[in-house]
């Protein structure tokens, strides 16, 4: 599922990149621009990442 419209980016990017060690926002933006159009999915994006950060 596409978790930012605006880059084409899904949930599973965004998963794959925390697994690799992208522990804030800032790492999310700099390698999928995740926010940087609407901005809309910046509420979503920060909910994976607190969900996959408590599992690690
Ligand atoms: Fe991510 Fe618009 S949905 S910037």
């Amino acid at each position: 599922m596409y978790v930012c419209l605006c880059n084409a980016v899904s949930d599973k990017a965004i998963k794959k990149s925390i697994a690799e060690g992208a522990t804030t926002m800032r790492e999310l933006y700099a390698e999928h621009c995740v926010g940087n159009q609407c901005g809309k999915c910046c509420k979503d994006v920060k909910g994976i990442l607190n969900e996959e950060l408590l599992k690690l």
